[in-house]
């Protein structure tokens, strides 16, 4: 199959291209500078003239707390340029994925989030890819994928930021008071790969199955690759930042396994296994 990918050069975006080249499907990576998914009209020319089969869109305004003060510029990204997409998608009669996050949700809820339960962000990021998420809809063959606390081999995440602390600093705090699953990058690749032969249009959660929080999984990984740094546990309000995190967002995974009848691994499985290939 002929693919878009946009955000190409991101975490996710990086690693979902190798592995449909791996798979023998034609790749169109769209990112910056060559691609701006900013530039409307470029963006739906380029694609009506490449007529991809399937569209996943993994660019996204990523840094959460910079979308307070930065609002316009996440919304045109995670927004706007979604209804784009969907536009196109729309004129080529092909599917558009749209990678979404459990940053939607208000984190107030005490068990997993189903996908049809209605957002209630409580940051900037969040109501931005809630906006994309509507906007996405605005195509019939739609796939949102809603997913969490990403990590992998390329980019910047919890795992990496937390390894290179250690090496500088004896004692660690780690915030220990929000729940979640951490989603290893390739588990989820795995998953949106097979959304290719798929037209059960509509939402899907997935991360890695099991919760913790962002104390309980650092401690995990550092036990893994026998680092010793000691980790104390804290609470959110130590570490004020601009945007506000839900304090749980574990996303219910049953309408994303029954569909694909899949095992879903457990996070600490998938952790041991980057642990285990990470180079380091
Ligand atoms: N990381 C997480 O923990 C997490 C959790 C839940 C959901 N998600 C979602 O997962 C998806 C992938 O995230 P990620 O962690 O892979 O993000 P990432 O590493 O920040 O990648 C996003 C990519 O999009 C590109 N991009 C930004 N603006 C663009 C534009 N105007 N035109 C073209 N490309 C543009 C970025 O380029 P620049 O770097 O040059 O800006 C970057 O290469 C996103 O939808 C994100 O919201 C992520």
């Amino acid at each position: 199959m002929k693919v878009a990918v946009t955000g190409a050069k991101g975490m996710l975006g990086r690693a979902l291209s190798a592995r449909l080249s791996a798979l023998g499907h034609q790749t169109l990576p769209l990112d910056l500078p060559e691609h701006d998914l900013l530039d409307f009209p470029a963006v739906q020319a380029y694609l009506q003239a490449a007529a991809p089969d399937f569209i996943y869109n993994c660019a996204a305004f990523t840094n959460v707390d910079l979308c307070e003060t930065e609002y316009a510029s996440a919304r045109a990204v995670n927004a706007l340029a979604v209804g784009n997409l969907a536009g196109s998608a729309r004129t080529l009669q092909i599917p558009l994925l749209q990678i979404s996050t459990d940053y939607v949700f208000s984190g107030m809820a005490d068990k997993p989030y189903l996908p049809e339960t209605p957002p209630a962000p409580l940051s900037a990021y969040g109501r931005t890819k809630a906006e994309g998420e509507l906007l996405a809809q605005t195509t019939d063959k739609y796939f949102i994928v809603r997913t969490a606390w990403l990590y992998g081999q390329h980019g910047k995440n919890f795992v990496e930021t937390i390894i290179k602390l250690a090496g500088t600093q004896p004692v660690l705090k780690v915030v220990n008071d929000q729940r979640g699953a951490p989603t290893l990058v390739d588990d989820l690749v795995a998953v949106l790969l097979l959304f290719l032969d798929c037209r059960e249009y509509g939402i899907y959660h997935f991360t890695n199955s099991g919760e913790t929080t962002w104390y309980g999984f650092a401690q995990e990984f550092l036990r893994l690759l026998h680092i010793e740094t000691k980790l104390e546990p804290c609470a959110t309000a130590e570490f004020p930042r601009p945007a506000r995190r839900p304090a749980y967002s574990v996303l219910d995974l049953t309408k994303t396994r029954s569909l694909f009848k899949i095992a879903v691994p457990d996070w600490r499985d998938a952790i041991a296994r980057y642990c285990q290939n990470r180079k380091g």
